[in-house]
């Protein structure tokens, strides 16, 4: 009998923060269960990561390797710009990842001979791919290599697309002219309690400034989670504590399916995955504040905001009279410098003072989570971020921008009601009385208190997550024998 093949999985994300960073968990969660894992960033990536070296991984069963987004290096690869980054990542990359992952071709025959300078891999067994990169699939599939697919949203959000042809067939999608966006959504399994028309995908709203009735990256969208259908199984970054009944309603449609997350409370610390430096001075900052006092804000690695929004959010967090962190990227705030040439960082310190006030362009939001002197999490509710304020067990206030977001900040605000929703108010007003409940609500402290205790049991051995992760590398290791 044939000696069974090492596993070695290549993990694929879509070259994007909120993609790298929970599959870059997952990736060093499989290295820990005994798996080789090549991780495959983009070559624009790995060098803003300046993580090139083996050692950097963590662990010698986990690489890093590269291939080209297609884009030139000085391309910002902005939200605006994710339509064209997805093609020319199909077009430049296809051919380098059809080499990584052939049987025989000259990088996997370098890493067989032992002469890869990464530390002799064994041949790809499997490829994980995000959901976002169907032709990696085909490629694998092609190849006679097994392919999965992993979604780095919610199974909430997975089935919301899934439900997009019954949502026409049922005359709630489009979305009438001018309707009212609180009417509530049937036609999406187990959700209909609690879901309204704001709730679903941003997508699915109408296109602003335009005659059309849907839009078009509504269609690529449920076109990618219709092509998730056909990978061995699917994986996504949650727990059945939170989502049962939607995992209960994806299920049918898949081969497999595994909830394992969520993947940064599992997984020992990973490589670095932030594309923006850290500013570790805000944690220092912290420790001198009192306990539960700082209102941290964060909108995540690509929402943008308007100066009026960015002036509304300020006067509320001003009004509300905590100290606040606020993380504003350099590319964060539209128009972003007034006449006397004062940037919006600037401005805020100047206004309020460094006591008071603290303003990053990136933190290690992990650690200022977790710090005791955080009170409660301003967020877009990205499902990262939505995920790390859940195991913390920090009260949210939720603006969410696009995407899956808008069902995320429906799950805070009334399934897991460990905070509030905001979407689509922007005023100082509400937004001084939105925070100051989530920092003084005993009601969503104890919430937020009683899901982080669910979410770590999960994630803890013998819990839901910890276990399908056990099966999952079963899963991935019978596929070699
Ligand atoms: C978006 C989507 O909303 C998300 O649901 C999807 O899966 C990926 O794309 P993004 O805006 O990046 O994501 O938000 P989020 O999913 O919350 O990810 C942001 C990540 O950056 C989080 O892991 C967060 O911890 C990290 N981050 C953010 C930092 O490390 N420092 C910061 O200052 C801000």
């Amino acid at each position: 009998m044939a000696a069974a093949v090492a596993a070695h999985v290549l993990v694929f994300a879509f070259p994007l923060q909120g993609h790298i960073n929970c599959m870059l968990h997952f990736a060093t969660a499989l290295a820990g269960a005994g798996v080789h894992v090549t991780f495959l960033h983009t070559e624009h990536n790995l060098r803003r990561l300046g993580c090139r070296a083996p050692s950097a991984a963590g662990s010698p069963l986990l690489r890093f390797l590269s291939v080209p987004d297609g884009l030139p290096d000085d391309h910002p690869r902005s939200v605006a710009d994710l339509p064209e980054l997805s093609k020319s990542l199909a077009e430049g990359a296809t051919g380098p990842f059809h080499d990584l992952v052939a049987p025989g071709s000259p990088s996997s025959r370098a890493a067989d001979a032992g002469a890869d300078p990464t530390g002799g891999f064994p041949p790809v067994t499997c490829v994980i791919a995000d959901g976002l990169l169907p032709w990696a699939f085909d490629v694998a599939e092609g190849l006679g290599v097994p392919a999965m697919a992993f979604r780095t949203a919610s199974a909430g959000n997975f089935l919301a697309f899934l439900s997009v042809p019954n949502l026409f067939e049922l005359g709630e999608l489009p979305f009438p002219a001018g309707g009212d966006l609180d009417e509530p959504v049937r036609g999406v399994p187990g959700m209909e309690n609690f879901l309204r028309r704001r709730d679903l995908p941003s997508f699915c709203r109408r296109p602003i400034d335009t005659d059309d009735d849907v839009d078009p990256a509504l269609h690529a969208l449920v076109d990618r989670t219709v092509h998730s259908r056909k990978a061995r199984a699917l994986i996504f970054n949650t727990a059945a504590s939170l989502e049962r009944s939607a995992l209960a309603h994806v299920a049918p449609h898949m081969h497999d399916l595994f909830a394992v997350g969520p993947l940064h409370a599992m997984s020992p610390a990973a490589a670095t995955c932030s594309l923006l430096r850290e500013d570790d001075g805000c944690v220092e900052w912290l420790d001198g504040q009192a306990d539960r006092s700082v209102v941290y804000v964060s909108l995540g690695s690509l929402a943008t905001i308007s100066l009026e929004q960015y002036t509304e959010f300020y006067s509320g967090l001003v009004a509300a009279g905590y100290p606040f962190l606020w993380v504003l990227r350099p590319d964060m705030v539209g128009a972003s410098r007034g006449q006397d040439a004062t940037t919006p960082q600037e401005a805020i310190i100047r206004a309020v003072g460094e006591t008071k006030a603290r303003v990053v362009t990136w933190a290690p939001q992990r650690d200022v989570l977790r710090h005791r002197a955080v009170g409660c999490f301003l967020t877009h509710a990205g499902w990262n971020s939505t995920l790390e304020g859940v195991v913390e067990g920090v009260p949210m206030v939720c603006w969410p921008f696009f995407g899956d977001q808008q069902m995320n900040s429906r799950l805070v605000g009334a399934v897991w009601r460990n905070g509030l929703d905001m979407k689509d108010v922007c005023e100082r007003d509400v937004v001084e009385r939105t925070v100051r409940e989530a920092m003084e609500s005993a009601y969503i402290k104890g919430t937020a208190q009683a899901l982080a205790q669910q979410v770590r049991r999960d994630v803890a051995a013998g819990g839901s997550s910890a276990m399908e992760f056990e099966r999952l590398v079963r899963f991935v290791k019978d596929l070699n024998t």
